[in-house]
């Protein structure tokens, strides 16, 4: 009894290794693990040809934005109307994008919108691979899992699926569960850390900071921002993230990501293939994920308090012990506006 049963788990291992080893070679020479992924390889190198230019720049920031925006158009209550990751962003952009959470994605819908006519793959598919594909020229993103097969969706997600950065903790929690740790970010002209081209873990830092002044000197009224601690380096602060960092269900996960660049990568990973999949069964998609390209290895440099801060700016709210971290030396950090480094956004390599 007991040899048969060792013969029986002999034998499932050895078909086990068998489907993670099986291999299709494309029409094109490219060799994946299901000829239903052989699809998804010129759409990468469409991708970062003609969108991404292999760099980290703002195509690859809002359509990182966009899987989020697209896949949270659902509702486990049935009060909303979506069905998840299932392109309806783009499919339904007229009415979608209009949604005041949504502002500034039909840059993103408009840039990928043309990939459907070139390439014959859904648009939930096109949305996720391009923020799969975008994310792998980040220094320090984790390279991302993608699953192919989201049927096209027939109707457009409700309004008030995706949370405002003036939402509340409970609101946060109770649309994204666990991925809300996925609300960190990088944006181009108004930049919510001090290295808004790394994917380093800067923005969990500089967010516990003591706000003192909004960027540009704008008087902010609509509660979507809050004080930051740079504003003459035109830091922007969401209140979103501002409550995230300090409230007690959330504030240790936030904490523990401080200068903790695999913890991050890690936590990133896991919560992007969750949302990537949400309105699915991941057992009904095929794996595609050979088909991601390798990830850009972090850059090698610890968090730092920017320059002008020290760790009597912080304002903690979790007890665990904090890192010990240098301080950029000089006067104010001068945040890049170029994937390049360079810091006019005029300058950046179109
Ligand atoms: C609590 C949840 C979230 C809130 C309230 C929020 C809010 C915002 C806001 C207000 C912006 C600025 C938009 C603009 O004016 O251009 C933004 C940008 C961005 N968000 Fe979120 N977000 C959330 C979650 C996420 C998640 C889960 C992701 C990633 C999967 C994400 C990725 C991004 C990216 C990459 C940008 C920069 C886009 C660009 O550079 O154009 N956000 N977010």
């Amino acid at each position: 009894m007991v040899f048969k049963l060792a013969v029986t788990t002999v034998a499932l291992a050895a078909v086990a290794s068998a489907a993670n080893f099986k291999r299709v070679t494309c029409a094109d020479g490219n060799v994946t693990s299901n000829a239903a992924c052989c699809v998804f390889f010129p759409l990468l190198d469409d991708l970062q040809t003609n969108l991404f230019q292999g760099e980290c720049g703002e195509d690859v920031h809002e359509s990182l934005r966009l899987t989020f925006h697209d896949a949270i158009g659902f509702s486990q209550s049935g009060k909303l109307n979506g069905t998840g990751a299932d392109g309806s962003m783009i499919l339904f952009a007229d009415i979608e994008t209009n949604f005041v959470a949504n502002a500034g994605i039909d840059d993103s819908v408009d840039a990928l919108s043309p990939f459907l006519t070139r390439h014959f793959v859904t648009a939930g598919d096109l949305i996720q691979f391009a923020g799969a594909v975008g994310t792998t020229n980040c220094p320090g993103a984790p390279r991302l899992e993608f699953l192919a097969g989201r049927a096209n969706a027939t109707f457009p997600a409700s309004d008030n699926t995706v949370p405002l950065p003036q939402s509340d903790v409970d609101t946060i929690l109770s649309r994204m569960g666990g991925w809300w740790l996925l609300a960190r970010r990088s944006h181009q002209a108004v930049p919510f850390d001090t290295t808004p081209f790394t994917f380093d873990t800067q923005i969990f830092l500089e967010v516990l900071l003591k706000g003192v002044g909004v960027p540009f000197g704008v008087n902010n009224t609509d509660g979507a921002e809050v004080d930051s601690p740079l504003p003459e380096s035109n830091e922007m602060r969401l209140q979103s993230d501002f409550v995230l960092s300090r409230d007690s269900r959330t504030a240790c996960e936030w904490q523990s990501m401080v200068d903790n660049q695999q913890l991050m990568m890690s936590n990133f990973k896991s919560a992007m293939a969750k949302l990537a999949v949400v309105g699915h069964n991941p057992d009904d998609l095929i794996d595609c994920s050979d088909v991601i390209p390798a990830a850009t290895p972090p850059v090698a440099k610890p968090a730092t308090f920017p320059a002008g801060t020290s760790p009597s700016d912080l304002q903690l709210v979790c007890n665990s012990p904090f890192p010990s971290l240098n301080t950029d030396p000089g006067q104010a950090t001068v945040i890049p506006e170029c994937p390049d480094g360079d810091t006019n956004l005029n300058d950046c390599p179109s």
